[in-house]
């Protein structure tokens, strides 16, 4: 029975999720023991609680600012139908969320393993830890951007990066952001049919 009643939702289709687990198990032990494993852009949680499930014992970090996507670019722009700033807020009342449902999340990871969840826009004031795989699920180009440069200096060899909604038309920002990565740091090594991208750390 679970102590504290919080049901994570994923936003991902079982296609999308299936295809980001089987890159996240296909990292071997050897390189995900030397780094922590990061959802950036956790909304709901439910992503995270699948990757926490499908890999107990290992470390795991969920960053979302949960006032919904910061400010829009003219990259993400170029599309009949953008994001808002603001989509995604998991509360329009931040300090109801913080004080309410923040820590219902957090306590409920807690009881699932090694999971810390911290609330602010990645990777600002983020300090460099070793990240062995990533999930960037951001929708926006400077937020993608940003969080790919981070994982650049970050990542260690072999580790893996699945960017969320890489080509979707209402997301153009994400795109122009991986397209942009340095390749002597990442080679794409996957595609799926649903948007997403991965990039293998060299
Ligand atoms: C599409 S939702 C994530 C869905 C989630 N990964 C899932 O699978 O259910 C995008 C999230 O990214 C967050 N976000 C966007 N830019 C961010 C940034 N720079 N730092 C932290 N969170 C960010 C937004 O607040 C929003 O909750």
């Amino acid at each position: 029975m679970n102590l504290i009643e919080w049901s994570p939702k994923s936003h991902l289709s079982k296609e999308k999720l299936d295809f980001l687990l089987k890159h996240f198990l296909s990292v071997p032990y050897d390189v995900l023991d030397l780094g922590f494993v990061i959802e950036v852009g956790i909304y709901e949680g439910g992503t995270l609680l699948e990757m926490v499930r499908h890999r107990r014992t290992h470390n795991f970090i969920g960053y979302d600012t949960f006032v919904g996507l910061p400010s829009l670019t003219e990259q993400d722009r170029n599309t009949d139908e953008p994001h808002n700033l603001g989509d995604f807020s998991v509360s329009s009342d931040r300090e109801h969320f913080m004080c309410d449902a923040m820590e219902r999340m957090q306590l409920y990871f807690a009881t699932q393993g090694a999971v810390s969840i911290f609330c602010r826009e990645f990777p600002i004031n983020v300090g460099d830890y070793p990240i062995s795989f990533a999930h960037v699920d951001v929708d926006l180009y400077h937020s993608t951007s940003e969080s790919l440069k981070y994982l650049a200096r970050n990542m260690i060899k072999g580790g893996k990066v699945v960017v969320d909604d890489y080509g979707w038309q209402r997301t153009p920002g994400v795109e122009i952001a991986v397209d942009s990565v340095d390749s002597a740091d990442f080679k794409v090594i996957d595609r799926s049919e649903w948007h997403q991208i991965v990039l293998e750390h060299r």
